[in-house]
């Protein structure tokens, strides 16, 4: 057998694994995601925690060393010509976070929509063999390394299916729990027809241009959700593919992203981040570790011309733009005036090094004003206790009168709205 060293140092054989012990590199990732979540507060079901600690995920990553394997990271599988992910193994944070929401059971029947392999192998473990799971993807080559994985690491019982996931698995229905795990825009009709009765739906659902796994279920006529997390998915494919607009700032530098119908005109923008600067500091400040993506959802639900920026490392280097963080900070747009949710700046009291505050720049004609009305929507969130958003999905024919008073979204097939309860922390 032939070996070779990695940039890391380990030693590795041809086929990409490494001198170390898969056992215990498993274990120090649990720990991990133990840890993340406690960071959180929330918690790893035991189920969840003993399916991470039984799979073998190195075998899903097949010609990735060990350390890779188990390092809390997406494992990209498959790239287009342009680099854009189309496929991968998600981070075992993340697959945790939604495997806890999707609370699988013994015996029950799961449809898991994209396949890599490992996620399907750890629903195998939390419904056992008396309950079934199928992992249907829309790309056959993605389907045949994950059958193989699959076999190899000794699951031969998951079902695979190359199909696109828009339409479910009909075939196999009902189903008790369905997870997504490909960005969704919208909740395609055969979902809800092949969720059982007392089902649950686990799905990455972009909201104005804002990704969430939203944990959902039935309750008289739509869907409620229960749970929510921070996510990022490659986008989906096929039947339901929904692209963002992307507003180029600067070049190729900066970009505004627009979604769920929101329309700019792109020439009036030209050369806005050149302009000057207005600032507007709100005075709510953060603890480091301290979550704050509700506030993203708040402000791009409750702001009409919320959109959000994205910027290349070099634009925020030479300070072309200054944002909380470089893909996809909070921003709003009225008329042809930009503000933007700033970096996060020390509180200068000195006291406390890990607190900084939150504020907004601003670049237009109006950018004061602009700059203080993201800040005062900062300030609402705050002021309302931190809220954290609640999702319900209607029928697209379900009249205004019938929703619930929040951000209503017309999607193709569903009404969505979310709303913010007073918060209960
Ligand atoms: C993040 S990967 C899935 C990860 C996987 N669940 C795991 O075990 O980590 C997303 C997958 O969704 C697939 N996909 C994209 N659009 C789809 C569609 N319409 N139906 C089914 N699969 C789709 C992609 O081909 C890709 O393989």
């Amino acid at each position: 057998m032939t070996t070779q060293r990695t940039t890391s140092g380990d030693v590795e054989d041809a086929a990409g694994a490494s001198n170390q012990d898969p056992q215990a590199l498993r274990s120090a990732m649990v720990e991990g995601i133990i840890a993340r979540h406690q960071q959180l507060g929330r918690v790893v079901p035991p189920g969840v925690e003993a399916a991470l600690r039984t799979v073998p995920r190195h075998l899903f990553a097949p010609g990735v060393g060990l350390e890779k394997a188990y390092a809390d990271d997406v494992l990209v599988t498959k790239e287009n010509e342009r680099g854009v992910h189309l496929s991968s193994v998600s981070a075992p944070n993340v697959i945790a976070g939604m495997l806890g929401q999707l609370d699988a059971e013994t015996g029950q029947r799961v449809l898991e929509i994209g396949s890599g392999g490992y996620n399907a192998a750890l629903l195998a473990e939390l419904v056992g063999p008396e309950g079934s799971v199928t992992t249907m993807d829309i790309d056959a080559e993605v389907v045949e390394r994950a059958r193989a994985c699959l076999d190899r690491a000794g699951y031969g019982r998951v079902r695979t299916v190359c199909a696109d996931g828009e339409y479910g698995a009909a075939e196999f229905a009902p189903f008790d729990r369905i997870i997504v795990t490909v960005g969704a825009w919208d909740l395609p009709p055969a979902w809800l027809e092949q969720l059982a009765e007392g089902g649950r739906l686990v799905v990455p659902l972009r909201t104005k241009g804002l990704t969430r796994s939203w944990a959902l279920e039935r309750a008289e006529g739509h869907l409620a959700s229960r749970s929510h997390l921070m996510c990022g998915f490659v986008p989906m494919q096929g039947a339901g593919e929904h692209r963002r607009t992307g507003i180029a700032l600067h070049g190729e530098e900066v970009t505004l992203w627009l979604d769920d119908g929101a329309q700019v005109d792109a020439a009036a923008l030209a050369g806005l981040l050149t302009t000057p600067r207005a600032e507007a500091w709100t005075g709510v400040t953060r603890r480091k570790g301290e979550p704050f993506s509700d506030q993203d959802l708040w402000l791009a639900t409750t702001l009409p011309g919320a959109c959000q920026l994205a910027a290349s490392q070099q634009a925020v280097e030479r300070g072309l733009v200054a944002p909380t963080w470089r893909l996809g900070t909070p921003a709003l747009l009225e008329g042809t005036t930009l503000a933007y949710r700033a970096k996060l700046r020390p509180t200068g009291s000195g006291e406390d090094p890990e607190i900084s505050e939150f504020g907004a720049y601003a670049h237009g004609p109006e950018a004061a004003a602009v700059a203080e009305h993201l800040a005062a929507q900062i300030r609402r969130w705050h002021q309302a206790g931190s809220p954290a958003p609640r999702l319900s999905a209607h029928p697209a024919d379900t009249p205004d009168a019938a929703l619930p008073e929040g951000c209503v979204l017309d999607k193709r097939h569903t009404r969505l709205v979310i709303t913010w309860p007073e918060s209960d922390r």
